[in-house]
């Protein structure tokens, strides 16, 4: 069974998320009707809503993270759901007990939903496939695959802008080579009929035969970012380049920097995005990262509502049937 298959139990209902990769239209349209009703809970004074009370949530984060880990524990507390967060430096991973094993350990106190970030891809899924039917797997981002909710609360948030995806171009700018993020963004904006996706960056940070995700290659900005509606930049992911990449970081950001200047070949109403960490001075200039365009951290704000949903359908029986 492949990652896309094992998300579906027996009666078509969504039990995991593993990957947008084989979603249908209908599934993340569900994902986000569901968010934007969740919006609203952050709003009010006791921002919560019983619907996981008495579930319990597992982050399991072999990865650094602020804004996934955070935000899903947000999400599962607004939720009413008890929520364990993991060190994994103080794991007995550490001492030499497989990933496996320590799952195995947590599901026997009863655990509903792990949420797993881990540096290898296909962590997940191979989690997924250990688990039993009744525990459900997030993927918190698996190596260079795939970072799904992170794909899911970026789509939210152009559609909050941007409700037409028909008419939609995007660019995505910088080392896709490497991003889990840029896998589900493309994926996901393909799925639901974005226009045009453009991917931005030099050969040495593009997949061989990028094309075939179903996306047009720029090497040069002010060709790629023409006319777009969204630019969605990504970080540089020097943790995971071998050898050198790019010549320096001067002139990476010379040529693929996201500048006032540069943003200019861009509608004057684009959205500027950044799936987070970001690296002034190296991805995007401090001017444009906080300027009038950016919605950087209105993403993250999203993620908790977009978050909340994904766990809801798992847990909740929120999911209907699959329809794709
Ligand atoms: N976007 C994202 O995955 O950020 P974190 O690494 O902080 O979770």
């Amino acid at each position: 069974m492949t990652a896309a298959e094992i998300q579906f139990d027996t009666d078509g209902n969504l039990h995991h998320f593993l990957t947008i990769e084989g979603l249908g239209r209908d599934t993340l349209l569900q994902i986000l009707d569901m968010a934007e009703s969740f919006i609203d809970v952050g709003h009010r004074e006791i921002k919560k809503v019983p619907l996981l009370r008495g579930k319990t949530v597992v982050n399991l984060f072999f990865e650094s993270s602020t804004r996934t880990r955070t935000t899903f524990e947000l999400a599962a507390k607004r939720l009413s759901a008890d929520v364990i967060n993991l060190n994994p430096q103080r794991l007995s991973t550490s001492k030499g007990e497989t990933v496996l094993d320590t799952v195995k350990n947590l599901e026997a106190m009863h655990t509903d939903l792990f949420v797993v970030r881990d540096s290898h891809s296909g962590a997940a899924f191979l989690v997924a496939q250990h688990v039993p039917p009744y525990v459900s797997i997030i993927n918190g981002g698996d190596g260079r695959h795939e970072h799904p909710t992170q794909a899911m609360l970026d789509v939210f948030t152009i559609r909050q802008h941007r409700p037409d995806f028909q008419n939609l171009r995007v660019a995505i700018v910088g080392d896709i080579l490497h991003s889990r993020v840029a896998r589900s963004q493309i994926h996901a904006l393909n799925i639901l009929g974005a226009a045009e996706i453009r991917v931005i960056g030099p050969n040495t940070l593009l997949p061989t035969e990028v094309e075939r995700l179903g996306v047009h290659v720029y090497n040069d900005m002010k060709l790629g970012l023409k006319d777009v509606d969204i630019v969605i930049m990504l970080r540089l992911q020097l943790e995971r380049m071998q050898g050198s990449l790019i010549a320096s970081a001067q002139e990476y950001f010379n040529l693929y920097g996201l500048t006032q200047d540069k943003l200019e070949y861009a509608k004057p109403d684009a959205l500027v995005m950044h799936p987070g960490p970001i690296n002034r001075g190296l991805e995007i200039a401090s001017d444009v990262a906080d300027g009038p365009n950016s919605v950087i951290l209105s993403q993250v704000t999203n993620g908790i509502a977009v978050r909340m949903s994904v766990m809801a359908m798992l847990l909740g029986g929120q999911s209907t049937r699959r329809q794709d």
